[in-house]
């Protein structure tokens, strides 16, 4: 499932990342990347632990949280701690690649903690007009001649991707491409079973607006709850 989230952080949030990640120190980004990706990886990173990142981190995790769209998509049950990455000058895109699939949590009170990658975010923190390339392209969503899809949202919207697809991020020719990106682990391992929970939760929202509450909203919600309890892994 691909999904678009508009609007994880608002105006004045985006305002804070932003100031944040002017002042802060970049390092080459190949040094969080595993052997194949690194030989494709050309950007910059902030430092996981260093103030701005921190500040940063907890600025995204709040927003997240309070985010209905990302949470019935994805079922968190771990959330790495996000990162921030730029594109720009001679460090300016990503080449085709597979995120690990298990990472360690590199800090904090969860140091050292196994997280299953399933999910990939990246949130978007410059707007599309300030820079040219960098879309996120996921290459094995489609087969034969079909395009495949190429993100690049406004400043403050996130993308969901499977954490299993080969992408890249095209070379950013102008301007710098700023964002964040993290990985989930969902309590719901499969991307079949998460996709179907999330569309009858939507359905079950929607059935909401438009009826209220009814027996059958009671009964459905009952089926997701019983289809959660048999797929979820706590
Ligand atoms: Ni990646």
């Amino acid at each position: 499932m691909l999904l678009h989230i508009p609007q994880v952080l608002d105006a004045d949030e985006l305002a804070q990342a932003r100031a944040l990640l002017a002042d802060a120190e970049w390092v080459d980004g190949r040094r969080t990347a595993g052997p194949q990706a690194a030989t494709v990886k050309h950007n910059q990173q902030l430092p996981p632990g260093c103030a701005a990142a921190q500040a940063l981190q907890a600025l995204v995790l709040a927003a997240l949280d309070r985010h209905p769209l990302l949470f019935s998509a994805a079922l968190p049950k771990r959330v790495l701690p996000p990162m921030f990455n730029r594109y720009g000058g001679e460090a300016n895109h990503y080449g085709d690649h597979v995120d690990q699939a298990i990472r360690h949590i590199p800090g904090g009170p969860q140091a050292g903690q196994r997280v299953r990658t399933d999910l990939s975010c990246t949130l978007f923190l410059a707007d599309p007009a300030e820079y040219d390339g960098g879309e996120l392209v996921i290459s094995d969503l489609t087969l034969g001649s079909l395009d495949s899809p190429r993100i690049k949202l406004p400043a403050g919207d996130a993308v969901l991707y499977p954490g299993t697809s080969v992408h890249r991020v095209e070379p950013v020719t102008r301007g710098q491409r700023l964002a964040s990106f993290f990985w989930i682990e969902s309590l719901v391992r499969s991307d079949e079973q998460r996709r179907l929970l999330f569309e009858m939760d939507l359905a079950l929202m929607k059935l909401r607006q438009r009826d209220g509450e009814s027996a059958e909203a009671v009964s459905l919600t009952g089926i997701y709850h019983n289809l959660l309890r048999l797929w979820a892994d706590t």
